[in-house]
């Protein structure tokens, strides 16, 4: 029988991290091609987690520019894509989470009346400026696709409640399969930074921060906290690795350089990031996916937005909403450093998103949509 076809499109970092262990698990089918096309939204983030999967791009379509606007994106994507779909001719187009490349990948496949498969499907904050525009292009594409892999349950209800049409699946969350090959107690940093830290008897708290909709005000007050934290607090050593953004990167480094304790270093590749987060004391960030990954590990994580898409995390204990204002931000923070039955409450490890196996049940329920399988897969179901 013939192989079917699935070509994965992806551009930006956080995508590539959750996609990469997928593209690699469907290439041992026997019953699929795996193949890959990198949109290049990020050009050098995206490459390292390539590197790291030991991944090449079967089609790349460059499209980064230098401060890239929203419709820049989402038209180059477009325009990329139909040549890519013409020569490809997959049988399923497979797109992850909510970025722009997510998006217009997804609709330049409907375009061609290409199938589309959603990872990460369902996830929802009910407000579609924030975040920005990400909760927008997730909610679009829920619309194309016709396959839903939705982590959790709740992220299933959110679908059902939009009945959306198509197949819904619950497989976990492939950012948990990508931690089993990243983590390991015996890694060695390969950033002289993070080798030279003390993590046996300093506070290291890990930031992360670089959200569209926290830029100006929300960005300066949230460094505003850290610069303060870290004054206030010579046993805390703050790391952060900050985003290749020239926006992110102004602010960042305005407000915190020269800051003592605080170590703005460039982004470090996944296999740092994840063993950082293993070692770290906790994590304060803006970033999705460091919600997941953190508890994941035991990590308390003070989340720097005004709202989640992820509350299972929240609800299970281990990640605080702390909001983008200097003196909440601070307070929190503060309160992880000096309240020991507070951090040990938070400091447990619950992993709602999955349980290693997203990637397998992907491909099966693939499989099942295609009929080369008789019985549907079963859903993963959290034991937390
Ligand atoms: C994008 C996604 C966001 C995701 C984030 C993950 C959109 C609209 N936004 O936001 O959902 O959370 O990625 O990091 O899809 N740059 C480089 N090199 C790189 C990467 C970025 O120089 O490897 C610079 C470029 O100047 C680029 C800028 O960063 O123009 C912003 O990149 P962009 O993808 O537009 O936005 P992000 O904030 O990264
Ligand atoms: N990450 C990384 N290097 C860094 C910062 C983050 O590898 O310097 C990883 C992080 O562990 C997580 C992902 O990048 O897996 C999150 O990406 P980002 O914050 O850019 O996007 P988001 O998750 O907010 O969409």
């Amino acid at each position: 029988m013939k192989k079917l076809k699935v070509l994965s499109v992806f551009g930006t970092r956080p995508e590539a991290i959750k996609m990469c262990p997928l593209v690699r698990h469907l290439g041992t089918l026997p019953e699929v091609e795996s193949l890959c096309c990198l949109t290049g939204q990020h050009r050098e983030m995206l490459d390292s987690v390539m590197d790291i999967f030991q991944l090449k791009a079967d089609y790349d379509l460059n499209i980064m520019q230098a401060r890239q606007t929203l419709s820049g994106i989402t038209s180059r994507t477009l325009l990329g894509m139909d040549e890519v779909i013409e020569t490809a001719k997959p049988d399923l187009i497979l797109v992850h989470g909510d970025t722009s490349t997510t998006f217009a990948g997804a609709l330049a496949a409907f375009y061609h009346k290409v199938p589309v498969g959603h990872v990460e499907a369902g996830l929802r904050t009910g407000d579609k400026y924030s975040p920005y525009p990400e909760e927008m292009n997730r909610t679009l594409v829920g619309r194309i696709a016709e396959l839903h892999f939705c982590p959790t349950v709740n992220n299933r209800r959110n679908l059902e409640q939009e009945t959306v049409s198509g197949e819904l699946f619950i497989t976990g969350n492939t950012v948990i399969d990508a931690m089993k090959t990243t983590v390991r107690p015996d890694f060695r940093f390969s950033v002289p930074e993070l080798n030279s830290l003390d993590f046996q008897n300093r506070r290291v708290i890990a930031l992360t921060c670089h959200r569209r909709e926290n830029y100006g005000e929300p960005m300066r007050e949230i460094m505003e906290a850290v610069r303060e934290l870290a004054l206030r607090h010579p046993e805390v050593e703050v790391v952060y690795p900050v985003h290749l953004s020239p926006v992110v990167r102004e602010c960042a480094f305005g407000i915190l350089k020269d800051v003592p304790r605080v170590h703005l270093i460039d982004p470090i590749d996944v296999e740092n990031m994840h063993n950082l987060i293993a070692r770290c004391d906790f994590v304060m960030t803006d970033s999705g996916g460091l919600q997941e990954e953190a508890p994941a590990l035991g990590k308390p994580v003070l989340v720097l937005r005004r709202e989640t898409e992820r509350p299972e995390a929240v609800k299970a204990g281990t990640v605080k909403l702390a909001g983008v204002k200097k003196q909440d931000v601070l307070a929190l923070a503060e309160e992880l450093l000096t309240d020991r039955s507070v951090y040990e409450t938070m400091a447990h490890a619950v992993n709602p998103y999955g349980d290693g196996h997203a990637c397998e049940r992907i491909g099966q329920d693939i499989l099942w949509h295609f009929g080369r399988i008789a019985e549907k897969p079963a859903d993963f179901s959290a034991k937390a």
